[in-house]
């Protein structure tokens, strides 16, 4: 097969068969909307850098979002099964280079670097994934971590340094529920070979204890501007809660979830790193914790923003809303909608090439379907138009023992009103292109 190549950030890279980043995205990458002064992922970014001061923690916002499998995946101990690393949910350029798929991509590189007690990294990152107003397949994340040196310590003695960093850090006032749930020790065990229980104990204190602050920093800012849209806006107090999670890099690991008006969100992952990263990173003296926490979701919380694609949004009447915050934190205030212009909605049935089918296709049969590919055609196609795109039915036919679906596809531009003949103009070409890409027959 011939070699081909594509140019990603004004670099070169090969291409072979895993290539299936496509040029929409590929050209948003310059976007880099975290660093984009007054944009409210860049407010949100600078919120949480303010409760991680330098010179304590460094900042790291530049790194370059064309990652190896080995930094994004196994540098981290994924398995090589691990589903993450699917086609279907990853981008990738050839089958070692892939836009990286979180933060983490960079903790070994960083460890590695050790220019600091602790950084914080901002960056977009990439995933295959269905389409609605929570979802984009760019999204952004900011990735802590704080690490101690056993040789750097007073006597080495990693557990009475790290409760004196504790002592050191601002009082809070919040409802910790479950402040430590119990673990399965076999899938999140204390890595009692690197460390002792009371060093794992003082560093998942020092964790908690600083991703509470973040949050309550988050938090305090979303309910003041609450309470500048709506005065009559009730302050409750701010309920907080540890659940255990896992991670590939972390252990023991833990989510953090926030009561905020009548729901539990799911905020950030965190863990106590594993210590083979540092091992492997050239630092194995060190021991410390990481979290991850995702920017757009925070963002559409902070400011009430109802559609994740605002953030992509060139229009004055979404940017000028935030002009000034980036210089003033204090002057946040939720987003007042433009008005929402009308959306329709139009299906598409079709069948699946059947399993049997002889000759080899490469093409999408009920076995290699994946729903994302669907996702991807649609966005190819009608890009930010597409607000949502949902599997209303779907069956095998009982003779033929082919598969039929149906997805209902909504069109509704946030900026303007469609007329029919553009919507059916980007029904007709969706319908084309699925029928090209994947081999389907439109029913
Ligand atoms: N990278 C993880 C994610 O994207 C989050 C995480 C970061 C968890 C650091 C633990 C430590 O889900």
């Amino acid at each position: 097969t011939a070699e081909t190549e594509t140019k990603v950030n004004g670099s070169t890279y090969k291409t072979d068969s895993w290539f299936n980043a496509p040029p929409n995205i590929i050209e948003k990458i310059p976007r880099r909307l975290h660093l984009q002064k007054d944009h409210p992922v860049s407010i949100t970014r600078q919120i949480i850098e303010s409760v991680f001061p330098a010179p304590t923690y460094e900042y790291h916002n530049d790194f370059n979002p064309v990652v190896t499998t080995h930094q994004n995946f196994d540098s981290l101990g994924f398995p090589k099964d691990h589903p993450g690393r699917a086609k279907s949910d990853t981008y990738y350029i050839n089958s070692d280079t892939l836009l990286r798929t979180h933060t983490s991509a960079h903790q070994a590189e960083t460890f590695r670097a050790n220019l600091s007690d602790g950084y914080l990294i901002s960056a977009d990152v990439y995933r295959r994934d269905e389409v609605d107003r929570s979802h984009y397949p760019i999204f952004h994340q900011m990735e802590g971590a704080r690490s101690w040196d056993r040789a750097e310590v007073p006597n080495g003695d990693i557990a009475a340094a790290v409760w004196s960093d504790i002592e050191k850090l601002p009082k809070h006032h919040i409802e910790v529920q479950d402040p430590n749930p119990p673990f399965h020790q076999e899938r999140n065990p204390l890595q009692e070979g690197h460390h002792s229980a009371a060093e794992a104990e003082a560093v998942a204190a020092h964790l908690k204890k600083s991703l509470e602050l973040m949050v309550v920093e988050i938090f305090t800012r979303a309910k003041a501007a609450a309470k500048k849209a709506d005065p009559g806006f009730v302050d409750e107090p701010l309920q907080v809660r540890w659940v255990e999670a896992y991670f590939p890099f972390t252990s023991p690991s833990w989510e953090l979830e926030v009561y905020y008006n009548g729901d539990w969100l799911e905020v950030l992952g965190s863990g106590v790193v594993k210590q083979d990263l540092y091992i492997n990173a050239g630092v194995p003296s060190q021991l410390g914790w990481a979290f991850g926490i995702g920017l757009d979701r925070i963002a559409m919380l902070l400011f009430q923003i109802p559609d994740i694609r605002l953030f992509w949004s060139q229009d004055e009447r979404f940017l000028s809303q935030f002009r000034g915050v980036s210089d003033n934190l204090d002057s946040l205030r939720r987003f007042v909608p433009f008005s929402r212009h009308p959306g329709c909605y139009k299906d598409v049935s079709f069948w699946l090439k059947s399993t049997s089918a002889a000759g080899g296709s490469t093409k999408a049969n009920a076995h290699d379907f994946h729903a994302n590919d669907v996702m991807e055609i649609v966005r190819g196609v009608a890009g930010d138009v597409v607000e949502d795109v949902k599997l209303v039915d779907s069956f095998t036919h009982p003779k033929t023992g082919r598969k039929s679906m149906c997805y209902r596809i909504n069109y509704r531009s946030l900026e303007r009103t469609l007329t029919n003949t553009e919507t059916n103009d980007l029904h007709d070409a969706v319908n084309t292109a699925l029928v090209q890409r994947l081999g389907v027959e439109i029913r």
